[in-house]
């Protein structure tokens, strides 16, 4: 089987982004040795502290980002990162070429249930003027990303990646510690039947997302002509993966319950990553109003409504918000 150094350096990596990512993923691989350890390893449960956005940190979120943390700032070739878990921008390096944002561990509330968690990243290109921490430099859309990814956390450690010449996918090899290519040059299916969407909350969503999922909802009599399946791994990372791998849709859309939030994900280290790999295996990812990958930031931690996946089924979708 293909290895990972293969896999980048045919899709044309330059070698110090291979570099960057091969020490990303030796954090990963620590990351996904301590999940695997679970209560073993005293790293479930929460802390007491909050982040940024309001959440109650889990320990595993914090061990995690710490983790990511120190293998970045001493690597030297990132200039400054940026994550969930943390307030504030970090400077690394002054000489670094990258920037990374990083969730270190997506869906963390999986974590007490050994249900499935992984860590997302997004990497740019640091400007030449950048120096020390600060935050604008990392205000590019998405269509800047040099690479962008998942390492996923479940019976087998997946990292699924694109560097702008498809999206691959590859397992863990434990016995010798590397990552191979299981699945090359993913396509997502354009048409679905199956939707990721946490219905809890559709009476906060906005008319056309409503009347969207009202008529999936409405099966084969409805206007939509077919059964829809509905599934909600409550982790974007695994949420993602099935599409990746058998198309659908997934949302988290606009809530009306804190309009300036726009949705519960964030656009540097969730949207962004998730939908540059879905636009590399040929799917779709908009706010309902926008490509996501098109939106100028604002801020490191703002957050987006996302519509992504299968793109005949993200238009039909976007079809009710022409209408409204
Ligand atoms: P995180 O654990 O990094 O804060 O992200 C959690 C997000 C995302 O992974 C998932 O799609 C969503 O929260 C689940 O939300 P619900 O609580 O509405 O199911
Ligand atoms: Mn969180
Ligand atoms: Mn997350
Ligand atoms: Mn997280």
């Amino acid at each position: 089987m293909k290895r990972l150094n293969t896999q980048l350096q045919e899709d044309g990596c330059p070698l110090e982004l291979i570099l960057l990512i091969r020490t990303l993923l030796a954090a990963c691989k620590e990351i996904s040795f301590r999940v695997s350890q679970g209560a073993l390893a005293g790293v479930l449960g929460s802390t007491l502290s909050e982040n940024v956005q309001g959440e109650r940190q889990k320990k595993l979120d914090v061990i995690s980002n710490q983790i990511i943390k120190d293998i970045l700032s001493e690597s030297g070739y990132v200039k400054a990162i940026s994550s969930e878990e943390e307030d504030d921008v970090i400077a690394c390096h002054p000489e670094g070429k990258y920037l990374v944002s990083f969730d270190p561990l997506d869906g963390s509330s999986n974590s007490d249930i050994n249900s499935l968690i992984g860590t997302i990243f997004s990497i740019m290109h640091a400007p030449q003027w950048l120096e020390g921490d600060d935050p604008k430099a990392f205000l590019q859309p998405g269509t800047q990303q040099v690479a962008a990814g998942y390492v996923l956390y479940g019976p087998s450690t997946m990292l699924v990646m694109s560097t702008g010449n498809g999206t691959h996918m590859y397992t863990l090899d434990k016995t010798h510690g590397g990552f191979l290519v299981t699945r090359e040059n993913v396509k997502v299916p354009e048409q679905t039947q199956e939707f990721a969407i946490n219905m809890s909350n559709q009476r906060h969503w906005q008319g056309p997302m409503q009347a969207y999922v009202n008529d999936l909802l409405a099966g084969s009599d409805g206007p939509r002509g077919k059964n829809y399946n509905m599934r909600w791994v409550a982790a974007m990372v695994g949420d993602i993966h099935r599409m990746l791998c058998r198309g659908g849709i997934f949302a988290y859309p606009f809530d009306y319950r804190d309009p300036g939030k726009a949705g519960k994900l964030r656009l540097m280290y969730e949207a962004n990553p998730m939908a540059f790999l879905m636009e590399q295996a040929g799917g779709k990812a908009s706010t309902g109003e926008h490509d996501i990958l098109d939106i100028m930031p604002e801020d490191i931690h703002q957050r987006v409504p996302v519509i992504m996946g299968s793109a005949g089924e993200v238009n039909a979708c976007l079809e009710y918000y022409k209408e409204s």
